[in-house]
């Protein structure tokens, strides 16, 4: 993920970059560090761990002239989280950070050392700035040695340079990762990986496009955009109030997580997927020796994630698999072999139930595996490994992107396994990662799409009871788009395997009885589609998701469809998630915070 800032002007530059990255720190607390250019000389420092490490070492670090500054604060993908490997990278007289992943970073590196470039990180990033100083040696001016630099690069990012050959200057570039440019009457600049940072010390912000590069001076800011043409900036007023901005314009912390899931899915993947492999660089590579069972343990929303991974796990891998529920669990006296990996997973590394279980785990001799999206939480701490999975921070009580992210580790993980077992042909295995590659574009929501489910919410906020149905992995994702209703709309609502329902709720069929059916095409569709029938047949009101359209449903969601049924998972998950949202906002609810939940339960 990783947050980036930079500052031009006469203020406290460090000061200014500090806070900004206080506001960031959400996005990677591996190590943070700050450049700062002032009267032709640069300061670095850097500190591994929580941008508090850096506020220590530099306590007595004044600047109070003019300066040109940039920071930033790093969640590892490249190269573990030391000093040297923390941003900004320095060449001979520049220095540059960066968040996203430079994909052709090696290539790129090979040709510089060949030519006798040292690197003093394992990063990606590095090869940025020394590209840059190459390409100044013969470009006809700064800008043209940049320019070239970015159309070397291949990959995800958003870079800030500073150098001395320009010492009023900051030159940027944004391809898949945010980056913003902010300014005020006193001609100060400021950047930021989001506008949080931004407020209170500007009044309009120029939000980058993909393509997006230039620079900006005191006086001027200079934008090219992928045409290669340059183009005026777009200045927007900033937001004064920050609750409000953090929302960056949607109604609620959930609308907003539910859009930015395309985004932290692309960081949940970043550095970990070659072609033909998934690469965890944090597991150890006899984690998986001599395990023969599979031991899921979550609450909630991750144990409807842990569901999804049963399926993955025996279909891909072979590997007998069983998932429980952590308050359960935890006192009916589980037989555990330590043949078993015991996985916990947790958007908050800190629910008190699940925990618990992780600590039976490790009393009993079990390997033990997180799933986590908070470093440094109680059950990142205590388990032998971990992978986080990058969703930022989740502020809607209701979880939505930590689950999709969630799922996507166990996609990626039960492909891992399958490769070390050889349970996958390599064929199959770097088919899948191709079709991984593209989750990022099946959960990105579809503006009519999200029209249509508004439209049709208002026939949904009343009746005796919601059933969600699902075959298959299509289950856990019935259950998880129940709860998600039941949490924020207080409806009654159910998932249920669309086989099951003939045996018993079938009789609460009637026309106030809501059936929301997932019907992908690539599993079980015709299945599903008869279970379906039956519940139609039988008065029920049936709300069908599917690409396929089917004349039974009362009413029809048109998802896109995509060859794989897991890609049409990550696309229903959006539907189902923006159906509870707009049923909840039509019925007065606080979407993000329902009454009588909590965020991270740490009470059993
Ligand atoms: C539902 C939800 C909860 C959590 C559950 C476990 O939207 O967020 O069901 O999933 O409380 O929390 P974590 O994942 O933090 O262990």
């Amino acid at each position: 993920m990783c947050g980036i800032v930079g500052y031009i002007g006469g203020k406290n530059t460090k000061e200014i970059l500090l806070n900004g990255l206080k506001e960031l720190e959400y996005r990677g607390y591996d190590s943070a560090g700050i450049a700062i250019l002032s009267e032709g000389s640069f300061n670095s420092f850097k500190a591994v761990g929580k941008l508090v490490n850096l506020e220590e070492k530099i306590k007595d670090f004044t600047t109070e002239k003019f300066a040109v500054g940039i920071g930033h604060t790093r969640w590892a993908t490249h190269g573990k989280p030391t000093e040297l490997n923390a941003h900004p990278h320095l060449g001979e007289s520049s220095y540059v950070v960066h968040n996203g992943i430079i994909e052709n970073y090696a290539a790129l590196k090979k040709e510089l050392v060949d030519e006798g470039v040292t690197f003093l990180s394992q990063t990606d990033t590095e090869v940025i700035v020394h590209l840059f100083e190459k390409n100044l040696k013969s470009a006809t001016d700064v800008f043209a040695a940049f320019r070239q630099t970015i159309t070397q690069l291949e990959g995800a990012y958003a870079i800030l340079l500073a150098t001395k050959s320009k010492p009023d200057t900051i030159f940027f570039a944004k391809q898949g990762s945010p980056l913003l440019v902010g300014i005020n009457a006193e001609d100060e600049k400021y950047f930021a990986s989001s506008d949080t940072p931004l407020i209170g010390q500007c009044e309009s912000v120029n939000y980058f496009e993909d393509g997006d590069f230039g620079y900006v001076t005191p006086s001027e800011i200079v934008i090219y955009g992928t045409n290669g043409k340059q183009k005026q900036p777009h200045l927007s007023k900033l937001a004064t109030n920050k609750l409000s901005a953090q929302k960056d314009g949607y109604r609620f912390f959930m609308e907003k997580e539910i859009y930015e899931q395309s985004d932290v899915i692309t960081d949940t993947l970043l550095g970990r997927l070659s072609e033909d492999a998934v690469v965890f660089e944090e597991l150890s590579d006899d984690l998986f020796d001599g395990v023969n069972e599979i031991k899921l343990c979550a609450c909630g929303t991750s144990y409807h994630a842990a569901l999804s991974a049963s399926y993955l796990f025996e279909r891909y891998s072979k590997v007998r698999c069983c998932v429980e529920i952590a308050s359960e669990f935890r006192y009916r006296e589980p037989i555990m072999n330590k043949d078993t990996l015991f996985i916990v997973i947790s958007q908050s590394g800190e629910t008190a139930d699940t925990l618990e279980t992780l600590k039976m785990a490790k009393n009993a001799g079990l390997k033990t595996l997180a799933i986590c999206n908070v470093d440094n939480s109680s059950m990142v701490r205590l388990a032998d490994a971990t992978i986080l999975t990058r969703a930022g921070v989740e502020k809607g009580v209701a979880s939505t992107k930590a689950f999709a992210t969630q799922v996507t580790i166990f996609w990626m993980l039960s492909l891992h396994v399958a490769k070390l077992r050889n349970t996958l042909k390599p064929q199959e295995i770097t088919k899948q990662i191709e079709l991984i590659r593209q989750i990022p574009a099946s959960v990105k929501v579809d503006d009519a799409m999200h029209e249509r489910i508004k439209r049709l919410s208002k026939r949904y906020l009343h009746g005796h009871g919601f059933f969600f149905i699902g075959r298959d992995i299509f289950f856990p994702l019935a259950l998880e788009g129940a709860l998600k209703l039941k949490e924020i709309s207080y409806l009654h609502a159910e998932g249920y395997p669309s086989g099951e329902m003939k045996h018993g709720p079938i009789a609460l069929a009637d026309p106030e009885l809501f059936t929301i059916a997932l019907l992908p095409q690539n599993l079980l569709y015709e299945k599903s589609k008869s279970n379906v029938e039956e519940l139609s047949a039988r008065d029920s009101t049936i709300c069908a998701i599917s690409p396929l359209a089917f004349e039974k449903a009362d009413d029809f969601i048109q998802t896109k469809g995509y060859d794989h049924y897991m890609l049409e998972f990550f696309e229903m998950m959006v539907v189902v998630q923006l159906l509870s949202l707009e049923v909840s906002i039509r019925l007065g609810n606080d979407v993000d915070m329902p009454r009588n939940l909590a965020k991270s339960v740490t009470v059993e």
